[in-house]
């Protein structure tokens, strides 16, 4: 499974040549062509054999791997019935918004029988991101790893790997999930859950009918392995640990953090994490579990299943037949609901914050806005009975305003025509209407309201929003996730945010920078971005479910004066509704 590094064959002539060339991207990246066939394919676990939608046949989908400054062109063909769009999650797009992929965001998804080239380039960035549907909850099985190493000639701010290890997460549904969510929709109640969790698609041997789908590593002792986890699952954050080893967190979500030692990490969903896992310096004459299962924070039912990998030892010559393998170690897990454990981890990310790699964290602020974050409820239907919280439909917003994505068009393609009439309006509200006590005793009324509105920035705003989780039907966890852009995580805590005392605490110095925070149950988190790539961001929970219910909205940011600072114009095939 492991990823060859190309070694460096950037000679000094060469580079000095390339950057005369393409001043944009020095040391210039090239082109890489990838080519996506949406096609079914019979997926069998846990004995169950199932028609699943797949890129390529493949599950988990193909790995994209290219480097920093590279090119990709990936062509993406729908041979399924299900309309479908594909998402390059972290990637920041810039001034690119047509690649980005949201359905109904930045385009209308690809119809059966029709395809859409996918074109942007990789600025800045180099680490683990992934790709996935962002259409409905086909994300359940089309995802892959995007794997970006640094530019020719350019080393890890750490020592390097022997071996890199892409490890990515997922959930198992023997239902059908578009089934799973189109039920749940109708009836206002929450959704099934899944049947097990996965890693690199293997649901492991603690499920039934499941031990010969285990994904196994195989390591040399005292060596360095870089692991690259992805949480690709629909609807839950993992606590992953190996048992008897040590990981040293290197990145996350493409960025390159101070490194630190833990036993467990935690992944929300739309998390990449990069691990260092050294390996012991004798052969151990052991196996070792590796084990991922849920932190969950919410009232509702979820699948509170443990997906296990096997670390596995390549035996010494003298060692082979001789005995069996006497030990297996399992990890210790936080408990289900350690928010404590949650906390102290991502107190613990911060930024490297070199001059290699500066918190580029905005330091003045043009806009300040407070959003609340959560559950709520919404009308049921009069000849109908609802299965959601005292027979309303479950809904969730972002300050109130539950989002309704358009039909016929798409965000985007709405603004750059101009028309967008009927379609989105741009008064996104910057706080709670009515001011509550978020975290304290639920308000009488816990119906959201429904809107399309985005949230309008002139190019290159600074933006500072403070996230506020709310518990009207109990406080849960929310990991938010903001395409085209990173956000510094300057600030978190419990209870209600304090705008008199809490700024005083925020951290300007080597805020970590990521693509998706979560927002603690029942406390807020503090994010600032500078808005410079127009186009229309999408801003969502990465908990499936919840962004079904609406917890998601959109940012609208404008070109700015200089040719450079504008939006592209759309692809010639940009799919139409
Ligand atoms: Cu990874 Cu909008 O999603």
């Amino acid at each position: 499974m492991g990823v060859p590094i190309p070694q460096s064959f950037a000679m000094p002539g060469m580079l000095l040549f390339s950057l005369f060339i393409f001043p944009q991207f020095a040391v210039g990246g090239i082109t890489r062509h990838y080519h996506f066939d949406i096609m079914y394919q019979n997926v069998s676990r846990l004995c169950h054999t199932k028609h699943r939608v797949t890129v390529n046949g493949q599950f988990p989908g193909p790995r994209i791997v290219a480097r920093e400054g590279d090119r990709l062109l990936i062509k993406v063909v729908n041979h399924v019935q299900n309309n479908i769009s594909i998402h390059w999650h972290g990637i920041r797009q810039l001034r690119s918004g047509w690649a980005d992929g949201p359905a109904y965001v930045t385009q209308c998804p690809i119809q059966t029988g029709q395809s859409y080239v996918y074109n942007y380039t990789i600025v800045g960035q180099r680490g683990t991101l992934f790709w996935h549907a962002h259409i409905s909850w086909l994300r359940s099985t089309v995802y892959g790893a995007i794997i970006i190493l640094p530019k020719h000639g350019a080393p890890y701010p750490f020592s390097k790997p022997y071996k890199e290890v892409p490890i990515i997460f997922g959930e198992w549904w023997n239902a059908d999930t578009e089934a799973v969510i189109t039920q749940a929709l109708q009836s206002g109640g929450g959704p099934n859950v899944s049947d097990a969790y996965t890693m690199n698609g293997l649901p492991g041997p603690l499920y039934n009918c499941s031990a010969k789908d285990t994904f196994k590593l195989k390591v040399k002792p005292g060596k360095t392995y870089l692991l690259r986890l992805i949480n690709a699952a629909l609807n839950d954050e993992l606590f992953f640990s190996i048992a008897n080893h040590t990981l040293t967190v290197v990145e996350v979500d493409a960025i390159y953090v101070k490194p630190f030692e833990t036993e467990t990490i935690l992944i929300a969903p739309g998390q990449t994490t990069n691990v260092l896992l050294k390996t012991k310096s004798h052969y151990p004459n052991a196996t070792f579990f590796m084990n991922a299962r849920p932190y969950a924070t919410g009232q509702g039912t979820f699948d509170n299943s443990t997906v296990a990998g096997i670390l596995e030892y390549e035996a010494p010559p003298h060692f082979l037949h001789s005995m069996n393998k006497i030990s297996l170690y399992k990890p210790i897990l936080p408990a289900l609901n350690d928010t404590a454990f949650a906390t102290n981890f991502s107190n613990r990310l911060r930024s490297l914050a070199t001059s290699q790699f500066p918190a580029n964290v905005p330091h003045k602020v043009d806009r300040r806005l407070f959003f609340t974050i959560g559950l709520g409820t919404s009308p049921c239907q009069s000849n109908q009975t609802c299965q959601g919280p005292n027979g309303t439909r479950f809904a969730a917003s972002v300050n109130n305003v539950s989002f309704n994505l358009p039909t016929t068009t798409s965000l985007l393609q709405s603004h750059y025509s101009g028309q967008s009439n009927g379609v989105y309006s741009p008064n996104f509200p910057i706080s709670p209407l009515i001011p509550f006590n978020y975290t304290g005793t639920p308000p009488n009324n816990t119906m959201v309201s429904n809107g399309t509105k985005l949230m309008v920035l002139p190019f290159n705003t600074s933006v500072e929003v403070v996230m506020q989780d709310t518990s009207i039907l109990g406080a849960e966890s929310h990991p938010l996730h903001l395409h085209g852009f990173n956000l510094f995580v300057v600030g978190q805590g419990f209870g209600n945010f304090d705008a008199n005392k809490d700024p005083a605490k925020y951290n300007l110095v080597d805020p970590i920078e990521r693509n998706t925070v979560g927002v603690p149950s029942g406390g807020w988190v503090a994010i600032r971005f500078l808005a410079d790539n127009p186009g229309v961001w999408f801003m969502h929970c990465h908990l499936e479910v919840h962004t079904s219910w609406g917890l998601k909205m959109a940012w609208l940011v404008l070109d700015g004066k200089l040719p450079h600072q504008k939006l592209l114009p759309p692809p010639a095939d940009l799919p139409k509704c």
